[in-house]
This record gives structure tokens, C-alpha cells and sequence, in this order.
């Protein structure tokens, strides 16, 4: 589970496709997340949707009244998605930025990761929850969607990295208490729907 995968080149996939073609492309808030804020009561609290893409959780986050920022290692990716936010008249704040070695010099209410962290190979993981942590304010929380071990359908070397709740509890537990991992799935283009984990974590 744990050797190294390929991945695209972000910024010229984001240049070459049309955002809607993506297998990650939700138009709609996760509903995973979704369900987290209301049972957090979480309302119009400050929020970073990092490897925002193509940007649609930002937009949907910010229509419900939550101040966004939104962050992606690719420029292009940033350029689009704030089109479409301004056609929406939608106010949030976008950034090209690499979470690995963010400049962001910020922290928010929560942080929410919807198919980053599952990219990152593992050496690279120490840096993410180094990073991410100091993103968060104290008490605030990680939402975090990425693969699940019980995806079996890319086999191989290609493809995200795949988890178990106890893994995510191994990685992230110096700096976040991990409240829960819910198996379910990643919404978007795929079908069938890949197998996901959602994971609540509460800086620690
Ligand atoms: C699977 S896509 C998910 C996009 C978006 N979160 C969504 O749910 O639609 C992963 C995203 O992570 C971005 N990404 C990859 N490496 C990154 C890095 N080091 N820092 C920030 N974003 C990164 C990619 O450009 C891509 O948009």
C-alpha cells in the first residue's frame, strides 16, 4: 500500500481539461461535510478548502455564509475557479499555494481536505501534518476526505494512496485528536463511486 504512485501534473491538468470532465468534480457540498458543521454547530466560521481544484466546496462553503479561503498547487486551477466565484458575486479569497510549503500565514476555524493528502507520498506526510497543524486554530478541526483501503478498483502503481481509520490515527494523532473515520464515499464523476474515508480531527 505504501510505494510510490504517480500522479498528473497538476497545473497542466488544469490547463489541458475542462474542471467539470475531472472524476473529483462535485458541483454540491460534500454531503460528509455537510452533515460534520451541523452536528459541530459550525456556522460562518473562517475555513481553508486546500487543494481546492475546481474550487466548487470553496464556492458552496462560502454561499453558506462560511469566510473561505481557498488554496491549490495550481495556478490554473485558482485562475478558474475564481472566474466562476465571480460570476457567482461569491467573496472568497483564492491563492495559488502548496500546502507542503504553504505561505500562508493565517489560522482558521477549520481546514477542510477533499483529496489532497491522499496524493502525498508517505515521506511527505510528517510535512502535511506539520503544516495543516499550524493552520488551525486551537480546538479547530481537520475535515478530511481520502481514500479507503476497501477501494480495490486501481490496483497498481497509479492512484491515490488508500487508508485505514487506523493509519489516519497513526499519522495525524501528534497533532490532532481524530474524533472519527467514517467509511463512505467520494462523491463526484466516478463510476462506481470510489471508496472513501471522512475524518473529523480536532487539533490537539
Ligand atoms: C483530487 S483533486 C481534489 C480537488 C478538490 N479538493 C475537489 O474536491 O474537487 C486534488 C487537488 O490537490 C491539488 N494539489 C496537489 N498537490 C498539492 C499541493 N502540494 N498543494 C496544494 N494543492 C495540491 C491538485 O492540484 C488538485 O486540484
Amino acid at each position: 500500500m505504501n510505494q510510490q504512485r504517480e500522479f498528473p501534473d497538476w497545473e497542466q491538468l488544469y490547463q489541458d481539461k475542462n474542471v467539470e470532465s475531472m472524476p473529483w468534480f462535485n458541483p454540491d457540498l460534500d454531503p460528509d461535510l455537510d452533515q460534520a458543521l451541523t452536528q459541530l454547530n459550525l456556522h460562518s466560521s473562517t475555513a481553508l478548502d486546500l487543494g481546492t481544484g475546481p474550487g466548487t466546496q470553496a464556492m458552496a462553503l462560502a454561499q453558506r455564509g462560511f469566510k473561505i479561503t481557498a488554496t491549490d498547487l495550481s495556478a490554473t486551477a485558482i485562475k478558474k475557479a475564481q472566474t466562476i466565484a465571480e460570476e457567482k458575486g461569491l467573496d472568497i479569497s483564492w491563492k495559488q499555494d502548496d500546502i507542503l510549503n504553504s505561505t500562508l500565514n493565517q489560522q482558521f476555524d477549520f481546514v477542510f481536505d477533499r483529496g489532497c493528502f491522499h496524493v502525498f507520498s508517505p515521506d511527505r506526510r510528517p510535512d502535511y501534518v506539520r503544516v495543516v497543524a499550524s493552520l488551525v486554530k486551537p480546538n479547530g478541526y481537520l475535515f478530511l476526505k481520502c481514500f479507503s483501503h476497501l477501494q480495490i478498483h486501481e490496483e497498481g502503481s497509479y492512484g491515490p494512496y488508500r487508508f485505514r481509520p487506523e493509519e489516519i490515527e497513526e499519522i495525524f494523532s501528534s497533532q490532532f485528536n481524530v474524533l472519527s473515520v467514517k467509511e463512505t464515499i467520494y462523491h463526484g464523476n466516478m463510476s462506481p463511486p470510489r471508496r472513501a474515508l471522512f475524518c473529523v480531527l480536532q487539533k490537539s
